[in-house]
């Protein structure tokens, strides 16, 4: 039987299928964090593909903390307008979606931000030093005041017509710095035990809650582990799933990593238990294990490749839905194409520049997806072949000059 295809209702809103689509950064916004007609086309796009629901790609609630230059923020109803056209887009189609709050912590690119802020002022590994500053510890104050922005920011997608939003709490940003005892080094309530670490988390999800209406879905992304010696440890992330879940949570995806170990990009991959390599997914055991202790839904993320691994994941009980992240950047029409029983066609391949030390860095995924997402945003055919060599020089223009205009208006207003 093609489970792929049967129906999912979690409070009022019915998921037409099991398939939703991972965030995946669009990089299509303006220096201003405004969205614009290419998300309505890419999401149109992937809306007309079958798609049982859409987790958009991570909108930032913060403007002086953006991950990348071409990220949404979202902090006032500025952009209602166009807010409310994007979530039209998946009504039309009968496609759900939520929209990826975010805050990246540490995780943001020198020069883009005035300064970069975490939970403790850990430094990066000294590849990754280049790319990241040391960032400096949160007050108190300042971590409530990120709390009230995650609620103020859900209760903007509410209005505009989303059916809910997915708290980007994996990846090494800013709540899976809270969680994680590398990144946490704070003495106060916020650090230390794990019922201090996922205080920020649990405080975010009651705010988002109270901010919202009884219909609303309030998702969330959490790492099954950090991949790092010294990082949460499994009875933690026990502690913080059944803790999320507990406080009412509808929806937990799983998935893993950071940029200092890409877990989520497979790059652990040779180190996976063979069992997992078999079910192609990298983290389909861990929601077996979890799917015992929690009650919400489970989406897995990450590795899908045929309609049998999928449905085979689903008929296990394990998960309730199968999240497809770089798959759909290639492939728009996938979620029919699944149904029908056909897997996916192009190889998710590492994107390699030939240059090592750019190679080694999650950057070169984020960008090569986002020139896909760009082309189909703009009704063209994506290009499974492009140039990842072109591509980053492309970037790599790009940046500087967001960093020169951002040095030339700062200079201007001081
Ligand atoms: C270009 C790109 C952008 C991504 N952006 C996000 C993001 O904004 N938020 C997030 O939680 N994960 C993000 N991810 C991770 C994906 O959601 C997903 O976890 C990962 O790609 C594994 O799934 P896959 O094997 O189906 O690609 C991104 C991945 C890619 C390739």
């Amino acid at each position: 039987m093609n489970q792929l295809s049967s129906t999912f209702k979690i409070r009022n809103t019915t998921f037409k299928n099991r398939i939703i689509k991972g965030a995946m950064s669009e990089a299509l916004a303006n220096t201003a964090g405004e969205p614009n007609h290419l998300h309505l086309g890419l999401y149109e796009a992937w809306a007309k593909g079958g798609l049982g629901c859409a987790i958009t790609g991570n909108v930032m609630v913060d403007f002086r903390a953006k991950n990348e230059p071409g990220v949404v923020v979202i902090e006032t109803e500025r952009d209602l307008a166009k807010l409310k056209q994007w979530a039209e887009v998946g009504k039309k189609h009968g496609m759900v979606q939520l929209i990826q709050l975010s805050h990246p912590g540490r995780q943001c690119p020198k020069g883009l931000n005035k300064e970069t802020v975490a939970p403790s002022a850990v430094p990066f590994s000294p590849m990754l030093a280049t790319t990241f500053a040391t960032p400096r510890e949160l007050t108190e104050t300042e971590i409530l005041d990120i709390i009230q922005r995650f609620a103020n920011a859900a209760a903007i997608c509410e209005k505009a017509g989303f059916e809910g939003v997915q708290l980007h709490g994996a990846h090494g940003y800013l709540i899976s710095e809270f969680l994680s005892p590398l990144t946490n080094k704070r003495q106060d309530q916020w650090g230390g035990s794990i019922e201090n670490r996922s205080r920020f988390l649990l405080e975010v999800y009651k705010a988002v809650r109270t901010a919202t209406s009884k219909d609303f879905l309030v998702t969330v992304k959490l790492n099954s582990a950090d991949f790092q010696r010294g990082g949460i440890t499994e009875e933690e992330v026990i502690y913080v799933f059944k803790a999320i879940d507990e406080a009412g949570i509808d929806l937990i995806e799983i998935s893993g990593g950071s940029y200092e170990a890409p877990a989520m990009a497979g790059v652990k991959a040779d180190k996976r238990k063979q069992s997992t390599v078999a079910r192609e997914a990298y983290f389909l055991d861990f929601a077996e294990s979890i799917r015992k202790q929690v009650k919400c839904a489970l989406m897995v993320t990450g590795g899908f490749r045929t309609a049998k691994g999928m449905n085979d994941a689903l008929a296990s009980g394990a998960c309730d839905f199968i999240g497809l992240a770089r798959p759909l950047a290639v492939e728009t029409d996938l979620a029919h194409e699944l149904i029908a029983g056909q897997n996916v066609k192009y190889a998710v391949k590492p994107i390699k520049t030939g240059i090592p030390m750019v190679d080694k860095m999650a950057i070169m995924e984020i960008i090569w997806y986002a020139a896909q997402f760009k082309t189909i945003a703009e009704g063209k055919a994506p290009n499974p072949k492009l140039s990842p060599l072109k591509v980053f020089f492309k970037y790599l223009k790009g940046n500087l000059t967001a960093v020169v205009k951002g040095q030339l208006n700062s200079r201007k207003s001081a």
